[in-house]
């Protein structure tokens, strides 16, 4: 799940340079790919992967303003960092002046080259948000997993009859947002969505409510007043919190589902309602049966096209696409730059649980945006317990055989499986890189 690292494409002709600038590179977690010259550089970028380019200055066949100018035609997508080899003021106006985003000045420290990194780093960042197409479905939800697919399938199979639905996920997941989507999908689409909070209403009152009233039936019955049922009439109602109501309710509810009419209280004439029942619960309904907290005949009257919407933390895939589309979506509601998201911060919010789902990620989002106004969104943005999944310690539970044959291969392969070049980064001779990719295939 972890995202990969960025791929850093280091051009300089002076080989000692190249390996060191690489070591320093793979240090800090990031990936890099060698080349010698521009010629060699622009094969490796159309092999394509490369979010970065560091290059040299000076080189002796073309320079590397000549591929900086390369860059900005072919791939205006790809920062590139400019090493100058002298102190030259005009050679760093020039860089820029083409369009190197930073650059250094030779000697420069580990932390002017890392900080250099990291700035270009979020120039990809951006361009990356702001260039990613964020598909959605037709029904408005955001998420292209397996398990969202299988979701978008069932909820078009519902849109195409009349079945009575029960949707069951956790808190936040969306449940009133499938139950939306079905509705303006359906062919009830032109009548009325009401939605009930089932748990939000007292007991003694959510009768009143559901069936109506006729003027006088009870004390404060002043007028006459259509419940639920009825003004949903030729559309949907949505049953939220189904689990809250009481086994008295239930038995009532049952009726309605049994004979698509309605009784307002003191009416002794049904109603006929053609309305399509949609009924969410974030609770266990069957053990609630079994428990004796909910009526089966009822759950299996609501269970006809059941709906199981899964927790973020089922599929982490949809984690990215989520910030992306929230980020997008609160930046121009409040007219505000979009802000880039640090590396640290984005993995940890892709390891983080989310027991409130997509609702704590939106609300989280949300506020970043504010907060931020623009500026970078750190670490520090992040709420206390969020924190807690930063930093994750090390598998301490591998052999120095295996963290050897990892490094090897990472380093194999961020020089294309060049053999000399990974021994000389490695500081071993070629016969001991290949003795030991000999011992690794045993
Ligand atoms: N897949 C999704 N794509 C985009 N937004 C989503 C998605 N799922 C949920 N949301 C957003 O998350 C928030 C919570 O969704 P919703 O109210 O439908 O959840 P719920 O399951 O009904 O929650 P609760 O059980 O707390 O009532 C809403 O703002 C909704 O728009
Ligand atoms: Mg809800």
């Amino acid at each position: 799940m972890k995202k990969a690292p960025e791929q850093i494409l280091i051009v300089d002709d002076n080989t000692d340079t190249l390996q060191m600038l690489s070591r320093k590179i793979v240090s800090k977690g990031w990936s890099s790919l060698l080349a010698t010259d521009v010629s060699q550089a622009l094969q490796l970028l159309d092999a394509g992967g490369i979010d970065l380019v560091l290059t040299d200055y000076k080189m002796p066949k073309i320079t590397g303003l000549e591929l900086i100018r390369h860059l900005n035609s072919h791939y205006p997508n790809i920062p590139v960092i400019m090493i100058t080899g002298y102190p030259s003021i005009e050679g760093a106006v020039e860089a820029v002046k083409v369009g190197a985003e930073e650059y250094l000045s030779k000697p420069f420290t580990d932390e002017e080259l890392f900080k250099a990194i990291d700035a270009a780093i979020v120039k990809v960042r951006q361009r990356k948000t702001r260039t990613q197409e964020i598909p959605t479905n037709p029904y408005g939800l955001i998420g292209n997993s397996e398990q969202m697919q299988e979701l978008y399938r069932k909820i078009h199979k519902s849109t195409t009859n009349n079945a009575t639905v029960l949707i069951h996920g956790e808190s936040g997941t969306g449940k009133e947002l499938v139950a939306r989507a079905i509705h303006y999908h359906s062919h009830h689409s032109k009548a009325p969505f009401v939605p009930v909070n089932c748990g939000a209403i007292p007991e003694t009152l959510l009768e009143a409510e559901l069936f109506g009233y006729l003027k006088g039936s009870f004390t404060g019955a002043n007028e006459t007043r259509a419940g639920y049922f009825l003004t949903a009439d030729g559309g949907s109602i949505f049953l939220d919190e189904i689990s809250e109501t009481s086994l008295s309710m239930q038995v009532k509810l049952l009726r309605v589902l049994q004979d698509r009419q309605v009784y307002m209280i003191g009416s002794k004439t049904p109603r006929k309602v053609n309305v399509r029942i949609i009924a969410a619960t974030n609770k266990d309904l069957p053990l609630l049966v079994k428990q004796g907290g909910f009526r089966d005949d009822l759950f299996f009257r609501l269970n006809v096209l059941p709906i199981y919407i899964p927790p973020l933390r089922e599929h982490p895939e949809d984690i990215s696409m989520l910030i992306n589309h929230f980020l997008k979506k609160y930046s121009s509601e409040n007219s505000l730059p979009i802000p880039s998201i640090s590396d640290d911060t984005i993995n940890s919010m892709l390891t983080y649980t989310w027991p409130g789902n997509v609702r704590e990620l939106e609300n989280l989002i949300y506020r970043m945006v504010i907060l931020c106004e623009g500026q970078q969104i750190g670490i520090s943005d992040l709420p206390e317990h969020m924190k807690f999944s930063i930093n994750q310690t090390p598998n301490l539970l591998r052999s120095l055989a295996e963290v050897e044959q990892e490094y090897i291969s990472a380093v194999l392969a961020s020089v294309n499986d060049n053999k000399s070049l990974a021994a000389n980064i490695l500081g071993i001779d070629r016969k001991t890189l290949y003795n030991k990719l000999k011992d690794f295939e045993n």
